[in-house]
C-alpha cells in the first residue's frame, strides 16, 4: 500500500498533526516532531520555511529544520522564553500524542537559486532556518558557509550542522562562543566571499543589526542581504502615517505605537486576524499607492518588492500616506 500524500487542496490552509516525539537540543530548546495521525506524507517546503502553530490560544511561527522533500514529519525547535507572551511555554507543554493545528509551510526566507555561494549567519536559536538551508545546499551540491554564534553549552542542532558540513565538500562551518571572536570571524568572512554570494542572517535583533551593519560597511549590496526576524515582539513603535481608503476616500490616522490593524478597527473597518505577528497571512490588505514598510514573515521578498499588499497587524508605511483597496 502506498503512503498517502497530503496536497494543498486536500488539507486546505491548515494541518492537524500530532506530537510524535520530542527531545531537548539544548537547555530550554525543545525539538518537536510533528506527524500526520495517518502517517501521510506532508506538503513539501522550501529551505527556510516556517509553520504557524496554534497552541493554547497562541499562534507562533517556527522554522522547519528537517528535509523539505515529501516529508514524513515536520521538525521544529522552540526556545522557551520566560518573558514572552506564552506561546513558547505552551509549545513546551505539549505532550506526546497531543494534536496541534499548524499552517501549511510558508517560505519567506528561501535561498536565492542563482547565488554563486551562500553565507549563512546564525545567532542562537536563529540556527533553525539555517539547518534546512544547509540540508538543501548539501543535497544540491551548492557552496555554503555557516557562521554559528551561540552561548557555551547552548548550541542547538550542532550535531546536525557538523555532520552536514563534515560530509559535503562544498559546505563549511565556523563556530563562535564569544562576541569578540564572532565579530572577527564575521569581518573576515565578509571580506573573502566571491562576488555573487548572498548573505542570510537569523538571530536576535541586535545580532542581525550587527551583521547587516558590518555587511553594509563592507559594501555588500542590499539585494544580497536577507534576514529572518522572529516576529513582532521586538518591533519599534514606528513613525505615524495615514491611510486613504480607496473605496470611500476616507482618511485614517495611524499614530506611532498603534498598528494599522488597530487603527482600522477604531474606525469600524475590521480585518480578519489570527496571529497579530505578521506570520499567518490573515490580515492582508491590497495596497493601491505608496510604499509599505514590510515587517512581516508572510510575504515573500518578491511580494514585498511589488508593494501591492500589506500585513496590517505589523507593517507600517515608508511614505506619509498609503492608499489601500478598502
Ligand atoms: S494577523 Fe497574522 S499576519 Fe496579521
Amino acid at each position: 500500500m502506498s503512503t498517502p500524500l497530503l496536497t494543498a487542496p486536500q488539507v486546505g490552509v491548515h494541518l492537524d498533526l500530532v506530537v510524535a516525539d520530542s527531545s531537548y537540543q539544548a537547555a530550554g530548546i525543545r525539538e518537536l516532531v510533528l506527524r500526520h495521525p495517518g502517517r501521510a506524507i506532508l506538503p513539501s517546503f522550501a529551505p527556510g520555511s516556517h509553520i504557524v502553530i496554534e497552541c493554547e490560544g497562541h499562534t507562533n511561527a517556527y522554522s522547519l529544520t528537517g528535509s523539505g522533500d515529501f516529508p514524513e514529519e515536520y521538525r521544529i525547535s522552540v526556545l522557551y522564553c520566560p518573558d514572552g507572551r506564552g506561546g513558547s511555554a505552551a509549545v513546551h507543554r505539549l505532550m506526546h500524542g497531543e494534536q496541534v493545528r499548524v499552517s501549511a509551510p510558508r517560505s519567506a526566507f528561501p535561498p536565492v537559486a542563482n547565488a554563486r555561494r551562500h553565507l549563512l549567519i546564525a545567532g542562537g536559536i536563529g540556527i533553525t532556518p539555517m539547518v534546512s538551508h544547509l540540508r538543501a545546499a548539501a543535497e544540491w551540491g551548492r557552496d555554503a558557509e555557516l557562521l554559528y554564534s551561540y552561548r557555551p553549552g547552548q548550541g542547538a542542532h550542532l550535531a546536525d550542522v557538523q555532520a552536514l558540513c563534515g560530509s559535503s565538500p562544498g559546505l563549511s562551518l565556523s563556530e563562535f562562543t564569544n562576541r569578540r571572536s564572532f565579530r572577527a570571524g564575521l569581518a573576515e568572512a565578509l571580506r573573502r566571499q566571491p562576488l555573487g554570494t548572498h548573505l542570510y542572517v537569523c538571530g536576535p535583533q541586535a545580532f542581525m543589526d550587527t551583521v547587516i551593519a558590518e555587511a553594509r560597511a563592507a559594501c555588500w549590496p542590499e539585494s544580497r542581504l536577507h534576514l529572518e526576524a522572529f516576529g513582532s515582539a521586538e518591533l519599534d513603535a514606528g513613525r505615524p502615517f495615514s491611510v486613504r481608503l480607496g473605496r470611500s476616500g476616507r482618511s485614517v490616522a495611524v499614530p506611532s505605537g498603534v498598528s494599522l490593524l488597530d487603527a482600522l478597527d477604531r474606525v469600524g473597518v475590521t480585518m480578519p486576524r489570527l496571529c497579530r505577528q505578521g506570520v499567518c497571512g490573515e490580515c492582508v490588505v491590497p495596497v493601491k499607492a505608496g510604499r509599505p514598510e514590510h515587517r512581516d514573515l508572510f510575504l515573500s521578498d518578491a511580494e514585498k518588492s511589488a508593494n501591492s499588499a500589506i500585513m496590517c497587524c505589523v507593517s507600517r508605511s515608508l511614505d506619509p500616506e498609503l492608499e489601500l483597496d478598502l
